[in-house]
């Protein structure tokens, strides 16, 4: 099993079209395995954008209201299985894990055993310091970051790695953080330019080379219920590619290195 985090510490950096892009990709190259996206934010994005509803939901499974995780595939040529939040389960099932015993520990010991071994799960995360982002993390193989290029975003990165830092003082986590991918970029804005620059300057070995322009192809899809990979512009689709090969790219020479 392998986990992989989209993490930010800022609203709406583009994790949610980025995990999707992800499960896309990665189910459409890897048919033998089950690749599942994981919606465990409450604002549900995931499933209103792909416009997929479940009954026995992330939250519903995690407050015990069932004992069944569904697990919805998107299409046939799109063979990623979803589970759906739960919103407002989700939002109260937090609350009752925060009263566990060892609720850093809760999905590991309670939440992973509903997947198979060699499923590769994705976790679209919300933008906050939680419970749930610090179980996640403490599953987590891989840490993906999606910055936009503005001001606020680039403190959002400083808030991101402090909270990391300070979750593995805490605990003896493997994730490693693979990198930070810039999103809804706009090259020719001289702020969003030089953010850019100084955000390379700053993390030379952690920047993805490929960028996600800010597109209206992109920002249509959910409302179209359709991934980024299905955008009608062929530029988001490629930046989207490329940004999912050097993805896999990096966790392919991590895995040659540490076994
Ligand atoms: N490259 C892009 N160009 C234009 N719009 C985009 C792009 N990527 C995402 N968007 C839009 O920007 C908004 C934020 O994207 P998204 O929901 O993926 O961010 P998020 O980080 O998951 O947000 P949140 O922190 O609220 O979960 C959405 O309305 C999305 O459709
Ligand atoms: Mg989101």
């Amino acid at each position: 099993m392998i986990n992989i985090a989209i993490l930010s510490a800022k609203g709406g950096t583009g994790k949610t079209t980025l995990a999707i892009a992800l499960a896309h990709q990665y189910a459409v190259s890897n048919p033998n395995r089950e690749i599942v996206l994981i919606d465990a934010d409450n604002q549900g994005n995931v499933g209103i954008s792909l416009d997929l509803k479940t009954e026995n939901t992330l939250g519903a499974y995690l407050f015990q209201a069932t004992d069944t995780l569904d697990m919805v595939q998107y299409k046939p040529s799109a063979p990623f299985f979803v589970v759906d939040s739960g919103r407002m389960h989700l939002y109260e099932a937090e609350k009752r894990i925060h009263r566990m015993d060892a609720p850093v520990d809760y999905f590991r010991e309670h939440l992973l055993q509903e997947f198979s071994a060699n499923s590769l799960l994705i976790w679209d995360l919300p933008p906050t310091l939680s419970i749930i982002n610090d179980n996640v993390l403490n599953v987590a193989d891989f840490v993906i970051v999606p910055t936009h290029t503005d001001y606020l975003s680039l403190t959002g990165i400083g808030n991101l790695l402090s909270y990391l830092e300070h979750f593995r003082k805490e605990h003896p986590v493997k994730c490693r953080l693979l990198g930070i991918a810039i999103t809804l970029h706009r090259e020719h804005v001289t702020q969003n330019r030089l953010n850019r620059e100084s955000l390379e300057a700053a993390f030379p070995d952690l920047m993805f080379r490929s960028k996600i322009p800010l597109s209206t192809a992109i920002a249509t899809t959910a409302q179209n219920h359709r991934t980024p990979l299905e955008a009608s512009e062929p530029r988001a689709r490629q930046a989207y590619t490329s940004l999912v090969r050097e993805i896999h790219q990096r966790m392919l020479k991590f895995q040659e290195e540490h076994g």
